[in-house]
């Protein structure tokens, strides 16, 4: 990610900041680019079960806009450039620190979990002696950017600060730890929601549970944590209220977009920040010129990209590594899992395509599915119910109804017939079928593979076709048609002359022969097969 333009942030309300201190609150200012941060580690905590989850999952492993969410804070936080970025791991420890080690984070043990104050006092043993600051920042915050955190630092080193807060104004506080000001607004503690007293119900100024210290400061504070609260856990909130008895100076910053501090705790929270990752992504594909409607409906996650003027209708879900191109349409309710989509094709509403390539101008569904390796070329079509897995479709190839086309690969300008099915499984392995340019498959072909059709060549409907057919030959493999003329009818009256012997003997019969087609409709035998 780069960082070379300006962001801006909101000016924490009231704060002794020293350069900023006539500045009013809500004010903007602009920042530049995040500076390198040597002297500062980040401390990520997440150790927590997550209970509140109810879920054998670690919380931090719990995903929302497409990521886990540990792998969303651990990437807002690699563009600062910071000493270190320390992962405090504990509950399924190694799950965890598979997912921060492989973004490049040092992990950490808390075993057991005492508390954020105690996850810190854990983390001290790795954090880099040359460091003089720390980022803490709890695992389960995944919507928070490096602009804010950027700007969080900032606001901390400026301010000479030992403790920086990032809290956030929330019409709906429960839940949180609440910022506690004295009558000049300086901050003076954190008080958690279950300790609040009645007339501290009110502050709807919360704690991110994000900070910046500065070590020397905090480190004393930490060693005198006492587990005086309702879980008998050392509380990291409870260092606030410790510096300032200390006359330190303790700032907070609100966030300018409250969403940004949301904490997962349970699944609600979970669907929250999804649904405001799904949002941001929707809104910056729209601002590159891609319509979206009703894009409260849509899923897009954070690694797709789709080209300009391309069509996305309700309920869509765009996953993983997935590249649409310029001018597509998708259909409503359509997923695409890791798929490349060229530019001007057509996927039409509730199909299920997964890492597999749509040529330009090729055209999918509506209900169709194509399994991983299938290639789709420029203009080709694949139409209702039809299913395909490791299959390439040449171009201006069709397969319009209802097939199912597995490892097989179809010629330029081929015609499936509806109801095509290529047997690629005799119970043990899979084998290939092989279809040349411009054949005609007829319907309810099915082609036991391994199986070859050449060039041109024509197959019947309703053929088992087990032997190669030559190109431009006619292949049928089917049984001769007999047709029996009125033995229906007379069948119908032989039963009923079963059930009802009486009424059915006064009737007048009649020969099966005499209701026949006239014999102009009539044809010859030899004609059809
Ligand atoms: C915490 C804050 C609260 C704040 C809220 C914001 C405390 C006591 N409370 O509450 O003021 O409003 O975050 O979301 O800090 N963790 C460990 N080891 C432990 C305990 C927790 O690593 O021993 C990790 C958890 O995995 C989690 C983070 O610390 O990622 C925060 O813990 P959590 O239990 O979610 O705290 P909250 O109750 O949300
Ligand atoms: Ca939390």
């Amino acid at each position: 990610m780069e960082f070379a333009h300006l962001v801006t942030v909101r000016v924490a309300k009231c704060q002794p900041i020293p350069d900023c201190q006539t500045r009013k609150p809500g004010v903007t200012i602009a920042l530049a680019a995040p500076m390198p941060a040597p002297d500062t580690s980040i401390v990520i905590l997440a150790a927590g079960k997550g209970t509140r989850m109810r879920s054998d999952l670690a919380k931090v492993l719990h995903r929302a806009g497409g990521r886990t969410l540990i792998e969303h804070v651990v990437r807002a936080c690699q563009p600062l450039k910071s000493a270190q970025i320390l992962v405090v791991v504990g509950h399924q420890a190694d799950s965890v620190a598979a997912v921060a080690e492989s973004l490049g984070a040092q992990t950490i043990l808390q075993q057991p979990q005492r508390g954020t104050g105690h996850a810190v006092q854990i983390a001290r043993r790795a954090i880099r002696k040359s460091a003089t600051l720390a980022l803490v920042l709890p695992g389960d915050a995944p919507l928070l950017r490096t602009e804010t955190l950027a700007a969080l630092l900032d606001t901390h080193r400026r301010g000479e600060a030992a403790a920086t807060i990032l809290s956030a104004e929330l019409p709906d506080p429960a839940g949180y730890g609440r910022i506690v000001r004295d009558a000049e607004g300086r901050v003076q503690a954190i008080v958690e929601d279950k300790a609040l007293a009645p007339e501290q119900r009110d502050i709807r100024e919360v704690n991110s549970s994000i900070y910046c210290f500065t070590l020397e400061k905090l480190w004393p504070c930490l060693a005198a944590l006492r587990p005086d609260n309702v879980h008998r856990e050392l509380y990291l909130t409870d260092a606030i209220a410790m510096l300032r008895q200390r006359n330190e100076r303790v700032l907070a910053q609100i966030a300018a977009d409250p969403n940004e501090i949301i904490g997962c705790n349970t699944r609600a929270h979970l669907a929250d920040a999804d649904r405001v990752f799904r949002a941001r992504k929707a809104a910056l594909l729209m601002d590159s010129g891609v319509s979206i409607y009703l894009p409260e409906t849509v899923m897009i996650d954070p690694d797709v990209i789709v080209g300009p003027d391309t069509m996305i209708e309700p309920g869509v879900q765009l996953l993983g590594q997935t590249r649409v191109g310029a001018g597509c349409s998708i259909g409503g309710s359509s997923v695409l899992i890791d798929m490349r989509v060229d530019d001007g094709a057509k996927i039409f509403p509730h199909c299920h395509l997964v890492s597999s390539r749509i040529g330009p101008h090729a055209q999918v569904g509506p209900f169709a599915r194509l399994r991983p390796g299938s290639d789709i070329r420029a203009g080709a079509h694949v139409g209702t119910f039809v299913e395909m897995k490791k299959t390439t479709l040449h171009e201006g190839a069709k397969a319009p109804h209802l097939s199912y086309l597995g490892d097989a690969t179809i010629g330029a300008e081929t015609n499936i017939g509806a109801g095509t099915i290529t047997c690629n499984y005799d119970g043990f392995g899979k084998y290939e079928t092989k279809i040349g340019s411009r054949v005609f498959i007829g319907s309810d072909t099915a082609l036991v593979a391994p199986v070859r059709v050449g060039d041109g060549a024509y197959v019947a409907a309703g053929s088992v076709i087990t032997d190669n057919v030559p190109a431009d030959a006619l292949a049928i493999a089917r049984g001769r048609q007999a047709n029996k003329p009125g033995w229906a009818r007379a069948k119908r009256r032989e039963l009923a002359a079963a059930k009802h012997p009486k009424k059915s003997s006064k009737r007048k019969v009649t020969r099966p022969a005499s209701r026949s087609k006239p014999a102009h409709r009539r044809k010859s035998k030899s004609r059809r097969r």
